[in-house]
């Protein structure tokens, strides 16, 4: 087999065989092909898309590049959630425990954010002494004590990934669906999961800035899963404006410990319910957990009662954690200063501009803009308001949080034209667009 062809094969319009895919991936990843034939390879894929099956065959190669977590000594079946990112999204933080508290244990693997908010180890790395960097033995170990883990992503987890994303982001080749899912996918399906609910964001705050992008892209991911055995499902949800309140990492545990005692914001209880739901679905046998519907009234339910907030403590203290941050969330870090944004105008919000309110987070400190920035735990941006409230003039509409004069005036500036008013009576936004369900892929 010959690299050259296979570059001709797709700059051509033809699919790749599952041989033909392994040869690259695999030679990729053990040194043996350079980076100029993988580059000019990820171009032609780019322009020349790739068909399901292809799809399927680079994603399974990519997982098999690397170790593929076996969890059976852990669970009967393992649940995992993907959110391709929003601004505000703490949802693993909350949906992850309270699954956990229903009895199906959580084994999960999650990954740093690059760009405007952190990821969800970097939110959880909020709290003192909390390790993220568990070997295979405690990973295991603390799933089986605790009944949920989270931790970093290894470097033996789809090593092929690795190598291609860093490839792809200097070669204008990010942007291609089929190489976004099977990045994505390859990564859930070497972490051992057995069911997926992918959690697809549209909208200003997400990479996804249409509906028409998001329901392709999570077709695509769920139909790789599907094809690779697996049960999917993925929902569109909105993130024109922040999800919940709170923006920036120690905010978003504070936030995410306050919905554990049922005291969260309402859009972001409503959102850890559809999914904790959707998880739950994917999970029950039989009859348990089939009816969506009475689901999410269960969840709802034991959400409000605060039982899950254990789950996460358990964990906080397996994992090195100081639990007295999450029993007085004050304790978490907290910035020097404060600054109220408040209502300009009266009338019915129109829009906060969830791009806005994330690079204002990530001028505070609170994101990174290269691999190697260090986070600033504590700042952040908290924003009150939704889209469709009425507001008066002088009404609080955001707190930021900073550590220094300069940073809070550029994310000030940025926060400039985040807000938008109406006169007249403005719709809410939704908090999902739809589902796709991968039974009917
Ligand atoms: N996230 C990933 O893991 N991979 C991509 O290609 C895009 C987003």
């Amino acid at each position: 087999m010959r690299m050259d062809r296979l570059i001709e094969q797709k700059r051509d319009g033809h699919a790749l065989t599952e041989s033909e895919i392994r040869f690259f991936i695999d030679g990729y990843t053990a040194g043996q092909i350079p980076d100029y034939q993988v580059a000019a390879l990820l171009m032609a894929i780019y322009f020349q898309g790739m068909n399901r099956a292809e799809t399927v065959n680079l994603t399974r190669a990519m997982a098999e590049s690397g170790d593929m977590l076996d969890l059976s000594d852990i669970c009967d079946y393992a649940i995992d959630k993907h959110s391709s990112g929003g601004v505000g999204d703490k949802t693993s933080l909350v949906a992850l425990p309270l699954v956990a508290s229903f009895g199906v244990p959580i084994a999960k693997m999650s990954g740093r954010g690059l760009g405007p908010t952190g990821g969800t180890v970097d939110k959880l790395e909020s709290i003192s002494g909390f390790n993220v960097n568990l070997s295979e033995a405690e990973f295991r170990r603390v799933a089986r004590d605790c009944g949920i883990v989270i931790a970093g992503q290894t470097k033996s987890l789809a090593p092929a990934d690795g190598l291609l994303y860093a490839l792809r982001d200097v070669t204008g080749t990010v942007a291609s669906r089929p190489l976004i899912a099977s990045s994505i996918m390859s990564k859930k399906l070497a972490a051992g999961a057995s069911g997926i609910v992918l959690d697809v964001k549209v909208g200003r705050g997400a990479f996804m800035k249409t509906l028409e992008e998001a329901r392709a892209l999570a077709r695509t991911m769920a139909q790789i899963g599907v094809d690779a055995g697996r049960d999917m499902v993925a929902l569109l949800s909105d993130v024109n404006q922040p999800l919940g309140v709170a923006v920036g990492n120690a905010l978003e545990v504070a936030e995410a410990v306050k919905t554990l005692r049922g005291e969260g914001p309402a859009d972001f209880h409503r959102h850890c319910v559809e999914v904790a739901a959707q998880m739950l679905r994917l999970a029950g046998t039989g009859e348990r957990w089939a009816e969506l519907e009475e689901t999410r009234a269960e969840v709802d339910q034991v959400l409000k009662s605060g039982a899950a907030l254990e789950h996460l403590q358990r964990m906080v203290k397996a994992q090195g954690g100081d639990v007295s941050q999450i029993e007085d969330i004050r304790k978490l870090p907290q910035a020097r200063l404060r600054y109220n944004v408040h209502a300009r105008q009266s009338g019915a919000i129109a829009a906060i501009l969830a791009d806005r309110v994330a690079w204002a987070t990530l001028s505070l400190g609170a994101g990174r803009r290269t691999k190697e920035d260090e986070i600033d735990h504590a700042v952040g941006i908290e924003v009150f308001a939704n889209v469709g409230d009425e507001v008066a003039a002088g009404d609080l509409l955001m707190t930021v949080h900073a550590n220094d004069d300069g940073s809070l005036q550029t994310a000030l500036e940025e926060l400039g034209g985040a807000v938008a008013y109406s006169a007249s009576a403005v719709e809410p936004l939704p908090l999902f667009h739809g589902v796709v369900d991968g039974r009917e892929l």
